[in-house]
């Protein structure tokens, strides 16, 4: 193992755990929509699981991220349902039916998705007839000069961030891949360099 796959492998999922903390109030505000079978994709160390609503019946995961740090194990074990982890990249493919799942789930993940378009599409693929896609990004900030900071920051950041693109347009990405967004609150969250915490939350359905 190199320097920087042990970074990737053994010190950012721990970074994760800490750095998302701020976050915690949208996951939560997002996440009460969720319901039966859900995919997450981007499941990370699964910080999402315990805001989870109890309409939630299973989980499934989908990460390529490999090592499972111990706090990761505890919250799996802790979980009120069933919960599936799948280790690949999104857009590779998933392996189940169409119309297998009742809600897909991202958060903070599309702006370290490779090619997010195609992993939507493979999302979409796999929803229910009129099953929400529930989404909390950070992105491309609504005021150019912050833009332009973004993007020079953008290849330092992707290398500390194993991936992370801080200039990506989040709804436009979503609507590339198919979906009609139906709700979307844009702001920069309190606290956080505004380059780092433009979000979008919202939900969206797809485009049959
Ligand atoms: C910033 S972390 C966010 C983790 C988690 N979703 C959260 O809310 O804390 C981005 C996650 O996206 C995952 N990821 C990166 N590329 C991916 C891909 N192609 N398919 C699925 N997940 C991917 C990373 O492994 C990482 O767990």
């Amino acid at each position: 193992m190199d320097l920087y796959e042990f970074y990737e492998r053994r010190v950012y999922p721990r970074l994760l755990g800490v750095a998302m903390r701020p976050f915690e109030r949208y996951r939560s505000a997002v996440l009460q929509q969720a319901r039966g079978k859900v995919l997450e994709v981007g499941f990370g160390t699964g910080l999402n699981l315990p805001f989870y609503p109890s309409a939630v019946t299973e989980l499934t995961g989908v990460d390529p991220m490999v090592e499972v740090p111990a706090a990761m194990r505890r919250r799996l074990d802790e979980s009120r349902f069933p919960v599936h982890r799948y280790s690949s990249a999104v857009e590779a493919g998933l392996p189940f039916e169409p119309e297998t799942f009742d809600c897909a789930v991202v958060t903070w993940t599309l702006c370290s998705v490779a090619d997010p378009v195609r992993g939507l599409e493979e999302m979409r693929r796999v929803l229910r007839p009129g099953a929400p896609l529930l989404f909390v990004e950070h992105g491309r900030s609504d005021d150019p000069r912050i833009v332009r900071w973004q993007q020079r920051l953008n290849g330092m950041w992707k290398v500390i961030a194993c991936g992370c693109n801080l200039d990506r347009a989040a709804d436009q990405i979503i609507e590339a891949g198919g979906f009609r967004i139906a709700t979307l609150d844009r702001f920069d969250a309190a606290g956080l360099p505004r380059t780092h915490g433009h979000l979008y939350l919202g939900s969206a359905f797809a485009q049959r």
